[in-house]
């Protein structure tokens, strides 16, 4: 049987490239960098694409594609950067990863948590300059984190991952989401209606809300000023839900006493005055970046493309199911 044709728009780890060209005829974006102009060219006589998490698909870009490519996947469970509404329009099924890369994204943001909470960036800083001195007691002091209160904002699969984690390091914790989590589920967890109180509560906030029109810019200076002075910051969701300047500003007044970013508004080119900034750990969107998970991430997303353009079957992890009943009833 002849085998559907794929375009993929990153090498991914070894396994699934493996996997991919067994299952599909596989043709890989030339660029290790994000797609361009070409793309719609290369994915003309495809059957899928299988793209990441920097690959916009616009508007433009989907209709493009429709009427040529069967299913759209991507390598990521963040999907902001795919025209979801468009992709619906043109009747395009759209997969992501979620699940399989929630442990790693929510060791990343434990990372950033601690390295906040005890200043590690700048301490290893003082150690590469050469700068370490004789030992000193009340030197490169931080802050412990049992009975300190965690602030979720976001919880879904990673921020629940993330409270199995921070419990085990004796913290107390809150979250905010759109609606309560079931009662099986939110045992020892504190529900805040309103992301206004949540922030109040919160000695550490962890930014794991995903990035839609309701939550863009929602971490502005406004809101930014509930939080008690000093409290910590982690963002390991998408840098577009926080007012940069405002989150700058904060840091530098001490308002905000320290914080661990993963992602920003305009990767990868951050703002330049983040790299000035003291109490601040600063990672290049690593969040899932394990050989576990991104392993996992390819090979869900070669699984849902097989199901769905070999075996007709719909997998579970589409974003826009509606193409799917289209599809099958006709
Ligand atoms: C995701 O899956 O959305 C991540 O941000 C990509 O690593």
């Amino acid at each position: 049987m002849k085998r559907p044709r794929l375009l993929l728009t990153r090498a991914l780890p070894e396994l699934v490239l493996l996997e991919a060209e067994r299952r599909f005829e596989l043709r890989l974006w030339p660029e290790d960098a994000p797609i361009a102009a070409a793309f719609d060219r290369w994915a003309r006589d495809c059957d899928a694409v299988l793209v990441m998490a920097t690959d916009r698909l616009d508007r433009g870009r989907l209709r493009a594609l429709a009427g040529k490519v069967r299913a759209v996947a991507t390598c990521s469970v963040g999907h902001d950067h795919i025209d979801l509404a468009a992709a619906t329009d043109y009747g395009l099924p759209v997969f992501h990863t979620p699940d399989v890369l929630s442990d790693a994204v929510a060791e990343t943001a434990m990372l950033l948590i601690l390295a906040a909470a005890r200043d590690a960036t700048a301490a290893e800083a003082v150690l590469r300059g050469g700068r370490w001195g004789p030992w000193s007691p009340t030197r490169f002091l931080g802050r412990q984190l049992p009975g300190r209160t965690l602030g979720i904002f976001g919880m879904g699969r990673i921020g629940l991952a993330l409270a199995r984690r921070a419990r085990g390091f004796g913290m107390q914790l809150h979250y905010h989401n759109r609606s309560a989590l079931p009662a099986g589920d939110a045992q020892g967890l504190h529900y805040h209606a309103t992301l206004e109180s949540l922030l109040a509560a919160s000695d550490v906030l962890c930014v794991c809300a995903p990035s839609t029109p309701q939550t863009r810019g929602v971490l502005d200076a406004r809101r930014l000023a509930l939080l008690p002075r000093g409290a910590l910051f982690v963002n390991i969701a998408r840098g577009d839900l926080v007012d940069e300047s405002a989150l700058i500003e904060a840091i530098e007044s001490g308002q905000v006493g320290g914080a661990g970013l993963d992602v920003y508004r305009n990767e990868p080119q951050i703002d330049s005055r983040f790299l000035q900034l003291p109490r601040t750990t600063l990672l290049p969107h690593i969040g899932s970046a394990t050989i576990e998970a991104r392993t996992a991430m390819g090979m869900l997303a070669l699984e849902a493309l097989t199901r769905w353009l070999v075996d007709g079957v719909p997998p579970e992890n589409c974003l826009n199911p509606s193409t799917l009943r289209e599809r099958s009833e006709r």
